[in-house]
């Protein structure tokens, strides 16, 4: 549990923060099935918008943003350390990607979701645009969704 207000703000590609999103990432998202965020090309994150939030220096939650072609931006690498969960930080960072893009002149936000973190996105008004389809990079269902800005 968090002692501490948790921070929500922007990080920096190639920065020691980032080096704690890769920790994060890969605990969270890649590790439990056997794979590792090595795995993934994440050289366009020099692009990408990374989102962060910090209980003191440490790094407890991330989410990143994508601009695509047009009036679309992903969300991705939702992940949110499992002691700080449910606690509102997973809601805190999409809000913040969402604002961003919204600033940014996108009007639609697009997203991959797992399986269990889809009751989740709905929460968040986002809907399902696809159907369930284990993708190659993790042995779970995922499925897209969007939301309108
Ligand atoms: C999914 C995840 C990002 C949500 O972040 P979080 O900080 O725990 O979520 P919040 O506390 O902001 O939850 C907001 C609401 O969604 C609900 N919620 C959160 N995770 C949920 C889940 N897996 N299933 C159903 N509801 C969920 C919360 O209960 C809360 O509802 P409320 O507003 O009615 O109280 C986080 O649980 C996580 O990192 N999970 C593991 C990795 C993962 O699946 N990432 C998503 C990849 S697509």
């Amino acid at each position: 549990m968090p002692d501490n207000k948790i921070e929500i703000r922007p990080l920096e590609y190639g920065s020691d923060d980032y080096s704690q999103t890769l920790y994060l990432r890969h605990e969270v998202l890649r590790r439990p099935w056997g794979r590792s965020i090595a795995e993934d090309d994440l050289d366009h994150e020099a692009e990408d918008l990374l989102m962060g939030a910090f209980d003191g220096d440490k790094l407890v939650g991330l989410g990143t943003l994508v601009w695509l072609e047009g009036d679309t931006a992903q969300a991705r690498y939702m992940a949110i350390s499992e002691e700080y969960r449910y606690l509102g930080i997973g809601s805190e960072i999409l809000s913040a990607l969402e604002s961003a893009a919204r600033d940014a002149g996108r009007s639609k936000l697009i997203l991959n979701a797992r399986e269990k973190a889809i009751p989740f996105y709905e929460k968040h008004g986002y809907h399902l645009t696809g159907e369930l389809k284990v993708p190659p990079f993790i042995p779970i269902p995922h499925a897209m969704m969007e939301k309108a800005l």
